[in-house]
């Protein structure tokens, strides 16, 4: 029985410790592939335990953009849990690299990596009967991969058309090509969509990332009414929404999490079965982003012009606010 310390930024809910029941045999006398029997089990500061079946070894994980960032940390993740794992991400070195660090945790057998551009709906549909045909229906669906083509309002229009093609209709496409057999199977299994607090807030700079993150927090309300509205659904769906985090080839700054820690945190409230999940960072309290989610609805009920935080008028009062 393994113990995980999750790594702890100092904010007084975070969760301490992820422990990890396994039934495992050796390979080779090297590696420790999971049976099927092997449950995660979570804990939270008071102690709480919470498992989640749907993270359970052997089943199957279905990662989007999992070459980079929090899908790669997420892959790693999930294969140290004795998960069977489905990447789809661009061709390229970084694809090769966790392939391998994948297999070397959970065994060649258990890993299926493609050149899988997500907004091309064939290949995505052909990724999806690899899957299929190798290990079956998934239990966890995270559409996470992302493009960040096209900066500012006038940015040029086929920037727009390829971030909406890929951080948009990547999701759609992909719930339409996983979810349906997942619904099918009818064991307990999660579909996790990447959004962000811009598809919330709105901030200025990047307005085509924004409306896609908008987009995709819409869509996926949607989804999750749908599914909890069908008869005998086992499949349930979540939002994550990640604070700043250390991803791509950026080095890390102070201020901002790992992406490790947007892992852990999903993984806890996938399994509390909480639908927005929304992540602080070091610099950005759960109580900063309640305030500012708060401040944008409040655009609307109040009249205000919009993305009023940042106007010359307002923005003195959102930071009283923010303070209050
Ligand atoms: N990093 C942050 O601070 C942050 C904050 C809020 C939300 N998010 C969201 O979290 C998710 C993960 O972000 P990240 O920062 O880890 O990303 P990242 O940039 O580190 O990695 C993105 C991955 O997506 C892949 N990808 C790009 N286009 C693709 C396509 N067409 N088909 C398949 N794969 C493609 C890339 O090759 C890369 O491996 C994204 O949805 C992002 O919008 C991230």
């Amino acid at each position: 029985m393994a113990h995980i310390r999750v790594r702890n930024s100092g904010h007084n809910d975070s969760r301490l410790k992820m422990q990890e029941k396994h039934g495992s045999v050796s390979v080779n006398g090297l590696k420790k592939v999971p049976t099927a029997t092997a449950l995660i089990t979570l804990f939270n500061l008071s102690g709480a335990q919470i498992s989640d079946p749907a993270f359970s070894a052997g089943n199957v994980a279905v990662i989007t953009g999992a070459a980079l960032g929090i899908g790669r940390a997420s892959a790693l993740r999930f294969a140290n849990l004795g998960m069977r794992i489905a990447i789809a991400d661009l061709a390229g070195d970084e694809l090769q690299a966790v392939t391998s660090e994948v297999e070397r945790i959970v065994g060649q057998r258990n890993v299926l990596a493609r050149d899988c551009d997500v907004s091309n709906v064939a290949a995505l549909e052909a990724f999806r009967n690899d899957v299929h045909d190798q290990f079956g229906p998934a239990s966890i669906l995270f559409n996470n991969a992302v493009t960040r083509v096209g900066r500012g309002m006038w940015t040029d229009i086929d920037d727009w058309k390829r971030a909406v093609d890929v951080n948009l209709w990547g999701v759609i496409q992909g719930v339409r090509a996983f979810v349906p057999a997942m619904i099918e199977k009818g064991a307990p299994s999660r579909v996790i969509n990447a959004g962000s607090k811009q598809g919330i807030t709105n901030p200025p700079g990047h307005p085509v990332y924004n409306l896609c993150k908008a987009a995709v927090r819409n869509f996926t309300e949607s989804l999750a009414y749908d599914l909890r509205s069908t008869a005998d659904c086992l499949t349930t769906a979540h939002l994550l929404i990640p604070g700043w985090t250390t991803t791509g080839k950026q080095d890390h700054k102070p201020g901002a999490w790992m992406p490790i820690q947007v892992v852990d945190e999903m993984l806890l409230r996938v399994a509390s079965g909480d639908f927005y999940i929304v992540c602080p960072d070091d610099e950005v309290s759960r109580d900063m982003d309640a305030k500012r989610i708060i401040w944008a609805a409040q655009d609307i009920t109040e009249n205000r012009p919009p993305l009023s935080r940042w106007h010359a008028d307002w923005s003195d009062m959102f930071k009283k606010f923010e303070l209050e």
